[in-house]
């Protein structure tokens, strides 16, 4: 038997993942509302796909209701912007993904000898795959809606208290050198969290709390975004040739004040609130001015395990290294999970943001992204 609370995860999952569009017509569903993102009836179509990828195709040999779309709904083979505009009607769409949401629950409560015998449920590893892939992408979702939101502000909010910089904090744990153990346990973890290992760190300090809104004023105040010193050379040129001049969920009202964009349309900043929205290269500059670093992934591994981190799912935490496979790497259940992306392109990113689901929230969670992204909720943590 699969453990049934499992299985009630799964389920809060597809709903959740379902809720974020029911509202929302056929047009949004298709939009691409920001190039490195899919519309939000991709997404869905693409959850649902997974699901039944694994469950029907891989393991009992039933590709019937695969087959006609794997094309659509695999990543690779269509483009993003040719994705909306391939997608089914609205109706059509959703009567597909709720009617195999439902079969994929029923079969996995009742499951079949072939299914519950097969390798990929030992442990009901694939059911917890399963329920991180629609957590990555309600994210990924709330990200789209954010984007969504952006375009559509009337820009008439009016800031009523605005924040006010903040020197950075220097409350920050000390760390003695030593040999930490990191990495994941199955069967929760991905691929690139194993095999656990043991990471070699010298001494460092780390802070206790993640950049807040009013310390990032703080920078950009201080001329931050003008001071080519503290930025690297392919971040400087990154931020001339993009105009970036602030993080890009803000937005200033006629008076100069800022103002957060979320999902739900434009809200009130709070200085000690988590900051995010930044690229990595605006976090490196960040860092550089406040005469800090960003931490290695294993220092901030370590010093979370130790439970000295707080505010650690408020915001992704870019950190120093790229994205690289742990010594014994064994890609499962499918190369493209991870292999691709050991590129030196892709950066490591830990904690989580305020729509991380609880599924991935984990010490050994290894987020990646290009560091050019500022759509990702992410911020940053200061080591020295
Ligand atoms: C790890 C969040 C970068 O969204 O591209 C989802 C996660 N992989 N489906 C992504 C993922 C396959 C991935 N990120
Ligand atoms: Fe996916």
């Amino acid at each position: 038997m699969i453990d049934t609370a499992l299985l009630g995860e799964l389920q809060t999952a597809q709903d959740l993942v379902t809720g974020l569009v029911e509202d929302l017509d056929d047009a949004s569903l298709r939009q691409q509302y920001h190039p490195e993102l899919s519309p939000l009836g991709w997404h869905l179509g693409h959850c649902t796909f997974t699901e039944c990828y694994w469950l029907q195709e891989i393991i009992q040999g039933d590709d019937r209701f695969t087959a006609a779309v794997a094309e659509l709904y695999t990543p690779p083979q269509v483009p993003k912007p040719e994705r909306g505009a391939r997608l089914p009607v609205r109706e059509t769409l959703l009567q597909w993904v709720q009617g195999l949401q439902s079969i994929n629950l029923e079969t996995l409560a009742e499951p079949p000898t072939v299914l519950l015998e097969h390798p990929l449920l030992q442990d009901d590893y694939l059911v917890h795959f399963l329920i991180q892939h629609y957590s990555q992408h309600f994210e990924t979702m709330v990200m789209v809606l954010t984007q969504r939101a952006l375009v559509a502000d009337p820009v008439d909010f009016q800031v009523r208290e605005p924040i006010t910089p903040a020197a950075p904090q220097p409350d920050t744990c000390t760390m003695v050198a030593g040999h930490y153990r990191v990495g994941g346990q199955a069967p929760a973890a991905y691929d690139n969290e194993l095999p656990p290992q043991q990471a070699d760190l010298g001494p460092y300090r780390i802070a206790r709390h993640p950049v807040t809104n009013s310390e990032y004023l703080a920078f950009m105040e201080d001329g931050g975004y003008l001071s080519q010193s503290l930025w690297t050379e392919h971040g400087w040129h990154w931020q001339r040739q993009q105009d970036v001049q602030c993080p890009v969920h803000w937005r200033s009202d006629p008076a100069g004040r800022w103002y957060g964009i979320g999902n739900r349309g434009p809200y009130a900043l709070t200085g000690n609130d988590v900051l995010h929205g930044i690229s990595r290269f605006e976090a490196q500059a960040f860092a550089s001015w406040a005469g800090g670093r960003l931490p290695h992934e294993h220092q901030w591994e370590a010093a979370c395990r130790l439970q000295l981190l707080e505010q650690t799912g408020r915001a992704w935490e870019w950190c120093d290294n790229s994205f690289y496979p742990y010594a014994g790497f064994k890609p499962f259940p499918y190369a493209e999970y991870s292999t691709p992306w050991f590129d030196n392109g892709h950066y490591s990113l830990r904690g989580g943001s305020l729509y991380t689901r609880p599924a991935i929230r984990r010490p050994s969670f290894r987020n990646f992204y290009q560091p050019q992204m500022r759509h990702i909720f992410a911020g940053l943590r200061l080591v020295f």
